[in-house]
């Protein structure tokens, strides 16, 4: 069968409603930081399991490829088909439907489509909280989150996406559908299956359907905004703030101070939270059902005093609260408009995430002095998103030395090159230094036994055949 027919194929099966071609693809082809372009064959837009199941078994039968994508805002390109891999985009967004919120349980089920933020507004709704959370919860998906096992701003408290999973639905590649739907806190029964879709990028199968846990929510949230005179104390900082405010500490959160004045500037509708300058700010939010301002106001006179904060503002409102986390929000998107730039998402151990930031500062001056790094992110989790610039002129080999440098670097403390955002395929072959073979051979086993045609989503996460030495 030619290409064309069993395109035409495709989209007898989805239906008018249900395909994009042409002009109207390009949103589904360009990710958030315009880092990877793609081409696709067609987006397909199913709306229910069955579509999909019928849409992996004609695609399984005409060999055509599929990369999943939900709100495509993922970071790594693992949602953006490659040009080299003629694929069919299968996009989640018809399927946003959250299907049932059971405040006994804890428990939300939702469509894989369905936007971060209305889970959160109707878990607020029964008074209950939705832990994942970053910037882009207006538009990112749960089913996303889930591919990647996205962290965020409350990892710190309540882990990562994989631990808000109950259970999931998946088509599988041949098109068989696992109702793994189980909102069970409790089963010893073998293998856990649902890890494996969890962070698996859409590798293994299309997750449809998601059970995800809730947590209750908490009366009193607030925030300190604090200016850090020295960055080399900042675990004293840290230690401080989980001794002072044990269980309800739920976000540790660097921003450098250069990222901060352009997120002020870019966003006028923002208010510098204190007058005194520093070159890093910290944002420590406690939450819990009693009133923490003491605690708070104890944390900051104590670090005050042991000179580990210069200044500080406590957020005395609901609005001050939204100023100081939509000024963290803006972080990541300002970065966006700062030209030609390296980007990490690592992760160390978290007592060593200075001594590692200082480590990394330091290779990358020695290759090039006077290179720019910035750094931001979620120190409780020993995860920073790093930034650097090479000089202007800098070609593409000295990009490359750079990069592969700073891996090692962040190998070295036994870190991640992928914390929160994924593999994708940014990651694809540099990930090859991160993992022991043995590591990489099981992962490409499990993907050839669940996709031996290689249908879903190539060329991202692991290569399933590796070439051996
Ligand atoms: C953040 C994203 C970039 O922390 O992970 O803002
Ligand atoms: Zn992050």
């Amino acid at each position: 069968m030619s290409l064309i027919a069993a395109i035409d194929d495709v989209k007898s099966l989805l239906g008018p409603r249900g395909w994009l071609a042409g002009e109207d693809m390009a949103p589904h082809l360009t990710d958030f930081f315009r880092r990877t372009d793609g081409t696709a064959m067609l987006v397909a837009r199913p709306d229910g399991v069955e579509e999909i199941s019928e849409l992996l078994r004609l695609c399984a039968r005409l060999g055509l490829k599929i990369v999943p994508q939900g709100g495509n805002t993922g970071l790594c390109g693992g949602a953006i088909p490659r040009a080299e891999e003629p694929s069919i985009v299968l996009s989640m967004k018809r399927m946003n439907r959250l299907l049932s919120i059971d405040p006994v349980c804890y428990a939300v089920t939702a469509e894989a489509g369905c936007i971060m933020q209305t889970i959160h507004e109707a878990a607020a709704g029964v008074n209950r909280l939705f832990a994942p959370d970053w910037g882009a919860r207006g538009t990112a998906t749960v089913g996303g989150a889930i591919s990647t096992n996205a962290g965020g701003i409350n990892v710190l408290r309540y882990g990562n996406t994989r631990e808000q999973v109950l259970g999931l639905e998946v088509v599988l590649p041949d098109g068989r559908v696992w109702d793994g739907l189980r909102s069970l806190r409790k089963d010893s029964s073998g293998y856990d299956l649902k890890h494996l879709f969890i962070g698996g990028e859409g590798t293994l199968g299309i997750i449809t359907k998601a059970v995800m846990r809730l947590h209750p929510r908490p009366s009193h949230v607030q925030t300190l905004f604090g200016a850090v005179p020295d960055l080399d104390r900042l675990m004293e900082l840290f230690v401080e703030a989980r001794n002072i405010l044990a269980e309800s500490l739920s976000a540790f959160e660097l921003i450098p101070g250069s990222t901060f004045e352009m997120a002020l500037a870019q966003n006028a509708t923002l208010r510098r939270p204190i007058e005194t300058k520093q070159d890093w700010y910290v944002l420590i939010r406690a939450s819990g059902n009693a009133d923490i301002t003491a605690r708070l106001e104890e944390l900051f006179a104590t670090a005050f005093d042991q000179g580990l904060l210069s200044d500080a503002a406590l957020a005395q409102s609901a609005a001050q609260e939204d100023n100081l986390w939509t000024i963290r929000d803006e972080i990541p998107a300002g970065m966006v408009l700062q030209g030609k730039m390296l980007k990490w998402d690592a992760s160390v151990p978290i007592d060593r995430i200075i001594p590692f930031l200082r480590d990394v500062e330091a290779t990358a001056d020695s290759i090039q002095s006077g290179t720019a790094t910035y750094a931001f992110g979620h120190i409780g989790d020993g995860n920073l998103h790093l930034s650097i610039f090479p000089r202007p002129g800098t070609d593409a080999a000295g990009f490359a030395a750079m990069e592969s440098a700073i891996d090692r670097v962040i190998w070295s403390y036994r870190g991640s090159i992928c914390a929160e955002h994924g593999v994708g395929q940014l990651n694809y072959t540099r990930i090859l230094g991160q993992k022991p073979a043995i590591e990489l051979e099981m992962m490409a086993k499990i993907r050839k036994l669940f996709d031996p045609q290689g249908i879903l989503n190539p060329g991202k996460l692991v290569d399933p055949a590796p070439k051996q030495d």
